[in-house]
């Protein structure tokens, strides 16, 4: 076709594809989420439907990118940890960040009511941003993660304490910032149990810890969109804290995991750098979490679990519609986006459940 004398146009625009062979990390932010949060009358410090709102659209966006291998979200935020070897839309940066940060944000909307059943959609547009830094080796990814989780950690343990100050303890917001100035994690522990009969290490690891959507093997039927669970708990030491009706799906799994929590050995808290341990309790988990783990974690036997589902597939294919009815539970496995709350500082996520997302990837020719 012959060009328009208006075309040359397009050599204005800036090639801004990402550098091969290293990892592309997108981090979106809510804007004004301070403001939001209020005009939302959001639970104080943690909203179970935001979060679990949160969760669902990052969830959406997992469900449409493939090369996204994990997801962590806290707060307003959400980080994407796509493969080194992603050749989405040529790596350009723009293409991928926008394409983000635009499901994300429509899914936010579009799954609001399921949340926040008493109203219909936001009062106002929410916005979020978002940006892609590189990441050349593993080191630096997975101490991306663990900073990501001890904000988390920082800032819950804070709030907590705020909160339960000013509205059990009845001070004034001044007050009470006045009163944790100085303080680390061992005073805000201590003062939370002695004060206010809350053991923080027994608070929802959804609000501790964060949550992290992983790719795992899930049943064949589930559905893809399911809305994820809510935690029927409510934060102790927030009076403001909402009940949200609890789904059958919420379960608490105990003795999921042992040993110190991570986050107490490489958390520097300013301003005094102490924290104090957070004792490991059983992570609530999610229905598709306890699939998976009824299964197994380990990820050897991850390997066999895809292997088997690839067989049911061929099994399925050969035997049709009649044998499908009698497939056993384990050949009705397909990979899914699951999320649970658990530790991802340290070496035990990444060698365990998380061993896939470093795993080496097939050499990709890079010369043409
Ligand atoms: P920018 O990102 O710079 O636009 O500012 P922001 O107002 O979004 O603040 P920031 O991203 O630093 O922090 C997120 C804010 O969202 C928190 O400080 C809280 O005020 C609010 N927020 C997030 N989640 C919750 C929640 O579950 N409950 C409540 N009450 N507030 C929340
Ligand atoms: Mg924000």
């Amino acid at each position: 076709m012959a060009k328009s004398k208006y075309e040359y146009v397009k050599e204005f625009e800036t090639d801004d594809r990402m550098l091969r062979n290293v990892y592309v990390l997108v981090r979106i932010d809510g804007k004004g989420f301070h403001k939001f949060s209020q005009t939302h009358d959001f639970a104080k410090p943690n909203d179970v439907r935001g979060i679990n709102l949160m969760n669902h659209a990052a969830r959406c966006v997992m469900n449409e990118l493939d090369d996204i291998l994990l997801a962590f979200g806290e707060s307003d935020e959400y980080s994407f940890l796509f493969r080194k070897s992603t050749d989405l839309y040529q790596r350009r940066e723009s293409k991928i960040v926008s394409t983000v940060v635009s499901l994300f944000t429509s899914a936010y909307v579009y799954y609001w009511n399921d949340y926040f059943t008493d109203l219909k959609r936001p009062l106002y547009p929410p916005v979020f941003d978002g940006r892609a830094v590189l990441y050349p080796s593993e080191v630096e990814v997975k101490d991306y993660f663990a900073w990501r989780q001890a904000d988390t950690h920082i800032n819950n343990l804070f709030n907590t304490s705020f909160w339960a100050l000013v509205e059990e303890g009845g001070l004034t917001p001044k007050a009470a910032e006045a009163r944790l100035c100085g303080t680390d994690s061992k005073d805000k522990n201590e003062m939370l149990f002695t004060e206010f009969n809350t053991n923080y290490s027994k608070l929802p690891a959804m609000y501790r810890k964060g949550s992290v959507l992983l790719r795992e093997q899930i049943l064949k039927d589930e559905d893809k969109d399911a809305i994820i669970p809510t935690l029927p708990e409510t934060l102790p030491g927030s009076k403001s804290a909402k009940v949200v009706p609890a789904l059958d799906t919420a379960t608490t799994v105990p003795g999921l995991q042992s040993g110190p929590d991570p986050i107490s050995g490489s958390v520097s808290e300013a301003p005094s750098g102490q924290s104090s341990p957070i004792a490991v309790d059983s992570p609530v988990v999610s229905q598709e979490t306890i699939m998976q783990e009824g299964s197994s974690t380990s990820s050897s036997e991850g390997k066999k679990r895809s292997i088997d589902a690839n067989e049911a597939e061929r099994h399925d294919a050969e035997e049709g519609p009649a044998a499908k009815k009698e497939a056993p539970a384990f050949k009705r496995m397909k990979k899914g986006v699951v999320i649970d709350h658990i530790d991802i500082i340290g070496e035990k996520f990444w060698t365990g459940r998380g061993a896939y997302i470093l795993a080496p990837e097939k050499k990709k020719k890079l010369r043409p």
